[in-house]
C-alpha cells in the first residue's frame, strides 16, 4: 500500500487535497490578509449555528480541550456550580476541568450506552438552586451517543440557568440552531466535522453573557473574554495564531459550503454510518449502541468474538490495507471504533468495511 492510510478517527481525520495544499503558504500573523481570514472563519462559524446576531465567535489556539477549559473557566464565575450529565469520557473530562479550576461540580451518571435525559436534568435543577450552569456533551464521542441537546437546552432555559455545550464532534454535521436552542456557549474545533486540520478551537458565546465575563478566568492564555476584547480592538489574535491551520480551516469551510453545508455534511456522515453498521453486521461485527441514540459520527463495535483477536494486531493488519481504526474507550467491554467522517476517497467507507472483512478472514483462517 503506497498511499497514506485513511483516518477512520473522529479528528484528526483525513482532510481533502485542497485543504492540505492550502497549508503550503506562510502568513504573517499581524498582516491584514491573515486577519481577514480569521474574520471570515468566525463569521462563517456563527452562520453555521444561526448565531450571527446574538453570539460572538472567539477562536483559540490549541486542541478542543483547550477551548472547553477556556469556556468553563471564562463563563462560569468562581462561585458558580456546574451540572454535568455524564455518559462518557468527554463528560468526565468536563467534570475534571471544573475540579481543576475550583468550580463546584455535580454529575448525573449514566451507563455508557444510555443517552442523557432532559427530565433528569430538570429534576437536578429543581433540587439544587445553587446550580448555575449545565455542561452538556452533544455527541459523546467515546461511545458515539447523541445526547438530546434541544430538550436539555429548553429545560435549562426554563429554569433560568446557563448552558455550555461541547459540540466538538457534532458542530457542522448535526443541527444546532441558536434561534431555537438557547445556549450560552457552544465549543468545537477545526479538525472535526468541518474537516480542517487540528490546532484551533472556537467558542460561540452569547454576547450578553460574554460581556459579563471579565475577571472570571483562572488563566491568562485561556481567557476567552480577554481574547475577544483584544481581537475586537486589533483584529488580531492575542498570541501567535496557528496561521497554517486557520488558513486551511478557512479552505475546508469553503469546501463545506460548496458541498451543501450542514445538510449535505450530515447526510454524508449518516450514509457512511448506515453503510458501516450494515457492512460490519454482514461480517458478524455488532455495533454497541441502540440505533435510536447512535450519532452518525463514530460507531463503537464489539471486538470480534475470536480467541485470536488482539486489537493491536487487528489494527496493524487493517492499517496495512489503508485504514486507521480507533481503539475503544469503554471501561468494561472490549470494543473498537470507526469514524464516519473525513475524506475517505473513491471507495469511501465501503473500502474500510472490505479491509476489515479481509483481516477477519485471515484471523479466522489462522484459528
Ligand atoms: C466530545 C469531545 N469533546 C472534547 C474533545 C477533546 O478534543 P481534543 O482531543 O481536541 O482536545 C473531543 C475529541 O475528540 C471530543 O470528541
Amino acid at each position: 500500500m503506497s498511499q497514506v492510510p485513511y483516518l477512520l478517527t473522529p479528528g484528526p481525520l483525513t482532510t481533502s487535497q485542497a485543504t492540505k495544499q492550502s497549508m503550503l503558504r506562510d502568513w504573517g500573523s499581524w498582516d491584514s490578509d491573515f486577519n481577514q481570514i480569521t474574520r471570515r472563519v468566525c463569521e462563517r462559524l456563527l452562520a453555521i449555528v444561526q448565531a450571527a446576531g446574538t453570539h460572538e465567535c472567539v477562536p483559540l489556539q490549541g486542541s478542543g480541550t483547550f477551548s472547553v477549559e477556556a469556556a468553563i473557566g471564562t463563563l462560569v464565575p468562581r462561585g458558580g456550580h456546574v451540572l454535568v450529565p455524564q455518559n462518557g469520557a468527554y463528560c468526565q473530562r468536563i467534570a475534571r476541568i471544573c475540579r481543576y479550576l475550583g468550580r463546584k461540580v455535580t454529575s448525573i451518571d449514566y451507563a455508557e450506552n444510555a443517552a442523557v435525559s432532559a427530565a433528569d436534568v430538570e429534576r437536578a435543577l429543581l433540587q439544587d438552586p445553587s446550580i448555575t450552569h449545565v455542561a452538556l456533551v452533544h455527541c459523546e464521542t467515546s461511545a458515539g451517543i447523541l445526547n438530546p441537546l434541544d430538550a436539555v437546552a429548553q429545560v435549562v432555559a426554563k429554569h433560568e440557568r446557563r448552558l455550555i455545550v461541547d459540540a466538538m464532534s457534532s458542530f457542522g454535521a448535526l443541527e444546532i440552531d441558536a434561534r431555537r436552542t438557547p445556549f450560552d456557549a457552544v465549543v468545537a474545533a477545526s479538525g472535526k466535522c468541518l474537516e480542517g486540520p487540528p490546532g484551533m478551537g472556537f467558542v460561540i458565546v452569547r454576547r450578553a453573557a460574554l460581556e459579563r465575563c471579565e475577571g472570571n478566568a483562572h488563566s491568562l492564555a485561556l481567557d476567552l473574554y480577554d481574547q475577544w476584547v483584544y481581537m475586537q480592538k486589533t483584529t488580531q489574535w492575542r498570541y501567535t495564531p496557528p496561521t497554517h491551520v486557520v488558513a486551511a480551516f478557512d479552505c475546508a469551510i469553503t469546501q463545506y459550503l460548496e458541498e451543501g453545508g450542514l445538510a449535505a455534511r450530515g447526510a454524508r456522515y449518516a450514509h457512511n454510518c448506515r453503510t458501516l453498521i450494515e457492512g460490519m453486521a454482514a461480517l458478524g461485527l455488532k455495533s454497541f449502541l441502540p440505533a435510536a441514540i447512535q450519532a452518525p459520527i463514530i460507531v463503537t463495535f464489539h471486538a470480534p468474538d475470536d480467541p485470536h483477536y488482539q486489537f493491536k494486531s487487528f489494527y496493524n493488519a487493517v492499517k496495512a490495507l489503508g485504514y486507521i481504526l480507533y481503539p475503544g474507550k469503554l471501561t468494561t467491554l472490549e470494543t473498537f471504533r470507526v469514524g464516519c467522517m473525513g475524506q475517505l476517497g473513491e471507495r469511501g467507507i465501503g473500502g474500510a468495511v472490505e479491509a476489515v472483512g479481509q483481516v477477519l478472514a485471515q484471523l479466522r483462517a489462522a484459528a
